[in-house]
């Protein structure tokens, strides 16, 4: 298969520039300058000069985990893709469901992110997922095709295949429950499936479709070793070197 596993560490509103830094030099010392396997790390915006770095002589990429679709101007708080690429950040998180659910982030405007992140040479990781109310419902692939199709209306088939899809259940996130390996298998065959209607299979078989939700050391090797799972988005063990380090390995033993 030709798509490389992805591993990327979503910090969240963790971690100050200090201590940033001192997970990054740690992850970076771990990860080797011909990796197989590609490793990011998004901490917080204040964290990402610093991060950057750190890392700067490693295999390990900065992502960030969001941006103000505007080139510059009267944004108070908000953060242009152009200071992303200023201090070397790669990848930009959109849509995370955290965004959606407290900021109140519509298709629309993830839409919006996605354009104006590709045209700016910055990696999307899109992120789409189901509520347990949604699962219950059995409008799990209808939720997140919609909201697949809505993050990527517009892009071309050449941008496409750089985006970077994050499959996230909201009930998955920082709960502990895990999707069954089975589960987040079918979806993510389903997301591909939805991508090959629109971009044509040679296209949705470059994209990279990653897991996230409690993704921990411990669930990963089963995650990894689906067919259609590229890696992981992961949040709560990204923020200790051990943990992000081991899942730095099992994405190494499934390739
Ligand atoms: P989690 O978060 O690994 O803590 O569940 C994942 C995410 O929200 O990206």
């Amino acid at each position: 298969m030709s798509r490389k596993y992805l591993i990327a560490g979503n910090w969240k509103m963790n971690k100050t520039p200090a201590d940033g830094a001192d997970l990054a030099k740690e992850i970076a010392s771990f990860v080797s300058k011909d990796e197989s396997v590609e490793v990011v790390v998004c901490p917080t915006a204040v964290a990402l000069d610093r991060v950057s770095q750190v890392i700067e002589d490693s295999a390990v990429k900065l992502g960030a985990q969001n941006l103000y679709p505007k080139a510059s101007g009267a944004y108070t708080g908000e953060i242009s893709a152009e200071m992303l690429r200023a201090v070397f950040a790669k990848y930009v998180i959109l849509g995370h469901s955290e965004r959606r659910e407290y900021f109140a982030e519509t298709d629309a405007f993830v839409n919006e992110k996605v354009k104006f992140a590709l045209e700016s040479n910055l990696i999307p990781i899109l992120c789409i997922g189901e509520t347990l109310e949604q699962r219950e419902a059995d409008e799990t692939l209808e939720v997140n095709k919609t909201q697949l199709l809505g993050g990527m209306e517009g892009v071309s088939a050449e941008d496409a295949a750089k985006v970077v899809i994050a499959y996230e259940p909201v009930w998955a996130i920082g709960t502990g429950k895990t999707a069954t390996p089975e589960m987040a298998q079918e979806v993510h065959a389903a997301i591909r499936s939805v991508l090959a209607e629109k971009y044509g299979s040679s296209v949705a078989e470059k994209i990279r479709i990653l897991y996230g939700g409690s993704m921990k050391p411990a669930n990963a090797d089963d995650l990894l070793a689906q067919k259609d799972i590229d890696g992981g988005l992961i949040g709560g063990a990204a923020l200790e070197a051990k943990s992000f380090c081991d899942l730095i390995e099992s994405a190494r033993k499934a390739d």
